[in-house]
Formats: structure tokens, C-alpha cells, sequence
């Protein structure tokens, strides 16, 4: 007998994801369109496959303890039949046995010995309860942040940059929940671009985003298709980050906006759709080919020209010195406020990524504020609550300009947008940055600051 279809699916997956820097969310459909699976196979493989990258970092503690080894001296084919049998065994009620045998199937015939000791493992640990096996892990960290990495499978450095970002506010009591939340599949969230689109009459309106909402069924894929892209899956962080920057003041018309690191094009969509409502112009900016080709095709249904260039924005912005009255700077970032949304991505990123993105997100700030005018605005955007990527860049940049630049009180500008107020408190450092957080708000943990050229 050989391991279900839906079982093996996940499997190859969770090694592509292992082996390369390829995506789940991209290979997932891919892998399921050719094993032919039913809807139900295709949504187990599904929960299974995200199911256990989320939890990888409690799996393989569970797992170093059952096998007496450090996980790094497993097979990675065998690491991950253990990493699916303990989901199935901890996490779903599949039965013990099923989720044993299972697993032993998928690593038959790959190497000596790898079936008895996948057997061995997975029935060592179905002996006890997943409470149990909590407790054992508990047990083993050496500091509470371990112990958080490890119960809430998260790396300790994540763990220590979100207690950071929180105690910042004030509210490093909510770490749990923000950790819990990094675990749940979010649901989707949709846009209808203002102006172009209504949100259809039986959706659920989110709360903050004018133009947010979630549908109570049916596929958002259609419904986007149909409208031609005016109505858009995203983030409800996302639509209030562009809006903060196309509603900190009134529009005049003639206005000349950027989108500097516009790739895919969400968040051009939104202001392509607020400048043609404003009687602004927008150009967009992205560095690499392809996801400027994404910028297009994200913006080709609002009916306003964007010529999209495709430099290092550093260069683009700095060539235009004082050309623009809005600036985006969506920065690239370590994503860590997206987490829930990108399963494997937590295992992806490392603290040694961190320097050279706050290189590069001073970088771009500062050459996009040489692009705005005097009394224009740039918004500074990550996806990412990690202080040395928000108040930090933030800090870095307003010390290099001196009294030329401002900080407006960017959560003063999002509760004004918002339909309800999102309750954003002080930063400790005084700043006016708006941080948004999935377990508080249900949107990725964005990071909004707004700078005024004066
Ligand atoms: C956080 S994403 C932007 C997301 C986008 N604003 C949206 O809402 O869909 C950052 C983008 O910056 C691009 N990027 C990275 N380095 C860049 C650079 N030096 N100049 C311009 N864009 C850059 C990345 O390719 C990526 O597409």
C-alpha cells in the first residue's frame, strides 16, 4: 500500500518548500492540479501542508525529544514524514494509526532503515497526549522566549523583535495572542477600488477600510476576475496604508504621486484609483521586470495612464529631486508582519537579513524625499513591525534631513480614514507611526509613518 494522494502531495511540497526558496502558496495549486485530487483531498493537502510548516518549530522539538536527536541529523524526506505524522497526530483528529502508517508509507524505499524509525518515532509520540507532549516542550527551553519559540513555533529572534514592536506601545502583555494569531489562516479580504467598484450587498463590511470587505461565500477569484481587477484581494492593512498617504490632506488637482517600489501593484491600484477620483497623476516604480509586469496588470482596470518604470527606485527618486507631492515607499522588508498569510516564511528570514534591509530602507526613504517637493509627503511602509525596520529607519532618516523634514501623526490620519476607530496608542519614542497588528486588528502587522519635505 503506498500513502494517500493528498499525503503525498503535501509531502513533495513541504520538500520543494525545504529544498528551494519556492513559495507553498504557488507550488500548492500546481502539485494539486496534477495529482487530479477531489475538493476534499485537495483542501487535506492543503491544511496538511500549511498545517505543519506553521508548526514545524513545536514539530521538531516534539520530535527531538521522541527521537533523542537533533533534528538537523534527519533526512530531510524523513524529517518532513515525521513533521506530517506529528500535525496528524497532535493537531487533527485523524486516527493515531492512520497518521503513522501513513507517514512510514511515505519514506518506504528511500533509505535503510528510514520506514522502522519513522514508525518508531510517530508511535513513540502517539502514546502520549498532545498536552503531553506541550509540557515536554515547555520543559526543554532554556528562556521564555525559547519557550515561546518553541509553544508557539516561532524562531526566538521573531519572538524578541515582536516583544520589542509591542512594548513599544506599551502592550507586551499581548504576545501570546500576536503569536497565536501568526497561526490561524487569516480569511480573505477583499478591495472595491473607490470609485470604480461597490462592495457587493451581501459582503461583510471589514471595519476600518472604507472599501473592505470579506464575502460571507463563493470565490473571491471570479468576482475579481469580473470586475476587471476593480475589486482586488487584499490585505485591509494594505488599503489603509495606501489611503494614509492619498488622504493625509485634501487633494489639489495636478498633484504628481509615486509609487516607488510598486511590485505586485496593490497598492497602486488603490492610488491609481484615488488620483483619478482627486485629479492626480501617478507613476509607479518597481525594480524587477516581472513584478513590474505585475504592476500593469494590477492597475490596467482603472481608467488613468501610470507609466511604470523599472529602476532601482534609489536612482529613480533621487533623479527627480523635488518633482512630486506624494511619495509611496512600500519598502522591501523581512515580511514579518505577514506571517500568518506566508507559512514557511519565519523559517526563511534570519536577524543577519535585518542590516542590510535597513540599509537599503534608508536608502530609498531618503532618496524619496529628495523627490518630493517642498510641503509634500512621503508614507514609509513595511510589512513588518520590527522596530529596526519602522521607528528605526524612520529615526536614521529624520536625523540625516534635520529640521527639513516633519513627521506627521500618520495614527491621527488612519483613524480619520477608518470606519472604526482602530485604536492606535502612543510609541514610546514619540513618534506619530501607525502600527497595525493581525491580533488586534485581523491585518498584517503594517507599519505606517508619514514625513513631511517643509
Ligand atoms: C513590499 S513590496 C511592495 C508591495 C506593493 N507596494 C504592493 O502593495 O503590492 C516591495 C517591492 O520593492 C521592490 N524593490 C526591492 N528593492 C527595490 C529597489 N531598490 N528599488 C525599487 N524597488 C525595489 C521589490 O521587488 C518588491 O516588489
Amino acid at each position: 500500500m503506498t500513502a494517500s494522494a493528498p499525503r503525498r502531495v503535501a509531502h513533495d511540497v513541504l520538500q520543494a518548500v525545504g529544498e528551494s526558496d519556492a513559495y507553498a502558496n504557488l507550488l500548492l495549486p500546481a502539485a494539486i492540479d496534477r495529482a487530479g485530487l477531489s475538493t476534499a483531498d485537495a483542501a487535506l493537502a492543503t491544511e496538511l501542508t500549511y498545517g505543519t510548516l506553521r508548526r514545524r518549530g513545536t514539530y521538531d522539538a516534539v520530535i527531538a525529544i521522541a527521537a533523542d536527536r537533533p533534528v538537523q541529523d534527519i533526512d530531510s524526506s524523513v524529517i518532513d514524514a515525521l513533521r506530517l505524522g506529528v500535525h496528524q497526530l497532535l493537531s487533527t483528529r485523524v486516527a493515531s494509526h492512520a497518521a503513522v502508517h501513513e507517514s512510514v508509507e511515505l519514506v518506504r524505499g528511500t533509505g535503510r532503515g528510514a520506514s522502522g524509525f519513522v514508525n518508531a518515532v510517530l508511535r513513540r509520540i502517539s502514546r502520549d497526549t498532545p498536552g503531553d507532549w506541550m509540557t515536554r516542550v515547555e520543559q526543554s527551553a532554556r528562556s521564555d522566549d525559547e519557550r515561546l519559540g518553541l509553544m508557539f513555533s516561532h524562531p526566538v529572534w521573531i519572538v524578541r523583535a515582536f516583544r520589542r514592536a509591542l512594548a513599544a506601545e506599551g502592550r507586551a502583555d499581548e504576545l501570546e495572542a500576536l503569536l497565536t494569531a501568526d497561526n490561524a489562516s487569516p480569511r480573505v479580504t477583499m478591495a472595491a477600488l473607490p470609485g470604480l467598484a461597490e462592495v457587493p450587498g451581501d459582503a461583510r463590511r471589514t471595519p476600518f477600510s472604507p472599501f473592505g470587505f470579506r464575502l460571507a461565500g463563493g470565490d473571491p477569484e471570479s468576482l475579481v476576475t469580473g470586475s476587471e481587477g476593480r475589486v482586488r484581494v487584499q490585505d485591509e492593512g494594505s488599503q489603509l496604508a495606501a489611503l494614509a498617504l492619498t488622504r493625509a490632506e485634501p487633494v489639489r488637482p495636478g498633484e504628481r504621486w509615486l509609487d516607488l517600489c510598486a511590485g505586485p501593484g496593490g497598492k497602486t491600484a488603490v492610488l491609481a484609483a484615488e488620483a483619478l477620483a482627486g485629479g492626480a497623476s501617478l507613476e509607479a516604480n518597481e525594480v524587477s521586470p516581472a513584478r513590474a509586469g505585475l504592476v500593469r496588470r494590477a492597475i490596467a482596470g482603472v481608467p488613468i495612464d501610470v507609466p511604470v518604470s523599472e529602476e532601482d527606485g534609489r536612482v529613480r527618486a533621487a533623479d527627480q529631486p523635488g518633482a512630486y507631492d506624494r511619495i509611496l515607499v512600500d519598502a522591501p522588508c523581512t515580511g514579518l508582519g505577514a506571517l500568518r498569510r506566508r507559512p514557511e516564511a519565519r523559517w526563511r528570514k534570519s536577524p543577519a537579513d535585518v542590516p542590510s534591509l535597513t540599509e537599503l530602507q534608508t536608502e530609498l526613504l531618503t532618496a524619496a524625499i529628495v523627490a518630493l517637493r517642498p510641503g509634500g509627503i512621503v508614507a514609509y511602509v513595511t510589512c513588518s513591525p520590527h522596530l529596526a525596520e519602522t521607528a528605526g529607519v524612520v529615526a536614521e532618516v529624520r536625523r540625516g534631513f534635520g529640521g527639513a523634514i516633519e513627521e506627521l501623526d500618520a495614527r491621527e490620519v488612519v483613524r480619520s480614514i477608518a470606519t472604526t476607530d482602530p485604536r492606535l496608542p502612543d510609541q514610546s519614542d514619540g513618534s506619530g507611526r501607525a502600527q497595525l497588528w493581525p491580533h488586534r486588528h485581523n491585518t498584517d502587522a503594517m507599519s505606517i509613518s508619514l514625513l513631511r519635505k517643509v
